[in-house]
């Protein structure tokens, strides 16, 4: 079934078109790369996912057409999204265990439990002597790792992630991106935004492009 769907999608930034007649869908369960060069779109075209931004046309993301969504709907959604954003947005006065344990608060977890499945994931991202520290103790691809904890910890339908390997060394970046494989194999879908594919990738992924405003479906 199709988690996303555009239909003649737009974005314009006062009355500026950056993207234009698209059509694209994403199926459940899809790894998806989103490429395109630097102000291609990328970061807009998701934050039009999570209603960041209002699309025009159709952007159906599940029942929900992201053009008209309303307010009610979007809080709904959003609890679905696990967002990883360009620059990371961890809450500077928590600690990392807090900060991975946010989503679980929001979804009125119990707080035992919370903390049990943020320490699995930080241990997974290699983090565990980290949990106390705030992230301005961290570095930038420490603080990467821990968003992206907090980004799937809640299990959501699918995570929108906006480079989040792009400076990052070898090290970091093969951690995140095995998490992301690791949450795909849950049957989370995928999306990672970056300006080119990953050299070498063993798992089958679905290519989106964006090129002079329109967004393409390579493969
Ligand atoms: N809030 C805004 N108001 C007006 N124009 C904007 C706004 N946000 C982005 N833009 C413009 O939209 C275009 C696409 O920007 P966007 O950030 O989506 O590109 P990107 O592909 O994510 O780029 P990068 O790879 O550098 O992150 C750019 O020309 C940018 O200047
Ligand atoms: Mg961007």
């Amino acid at each position: 079934m199709a988690l996303v769907k555009a239909n003649n999608l737009k974005i314009a930034y006062n009355s500026q078109y950056i993207i234009k007649d698209s059509n694209f869908s994403i199926e459940e369960g899809d790894f998806v790369f989103l490429t395109g060069i630097s102000g291609s779109g990328k970061t807009s075209l998701i934050k039009s996912f999570y209603g960041e931004v209002r699309p025009e046309g159709e952007l159906y993301i599940g029942p929900f057409n992201m053009a008209k969504i309303k307010r009610g709907s979007l809080a709904k959604l959003r609890k679905r999204l696990g967002i990883v954003f360009q620059d990371y947005k961890l809450i500077p006065e928590w600690n990392i265990l807090r900060n991975v344990m946010l989503p679980l608060f929001i979804m009125g977890y119990d707080k035992n439990e919370s903390e049990k499945k943020a320490m699995e994931l930080l241990k997974k991202v290699k983090l565990s002597h980290k949990l106390d520290k705030f992230p301005a103790e961290l570095s930038g691809g420490e603080q990467q790792r821990a968003a992206i904890a907090r980004a799937i910890i809640h299990k959501p339908a699918m995570i929108l992630a906006d480079e989040p390997i792009s400076g990052l060394d070898e090290y970091s970046a093969s951690l995140v991106m095995d998490l992301f494989i690791m949450a795909n194999k849950m049957g989370i879908t995928v999306l990672i935004a970056s300006h080119s594919l990953p050299q070498e990738f063993n798992v089958q992924y679905k290519h989106l492009h964006i090129e002079k405003g329109r967004v393409y479906e390579l493969s």
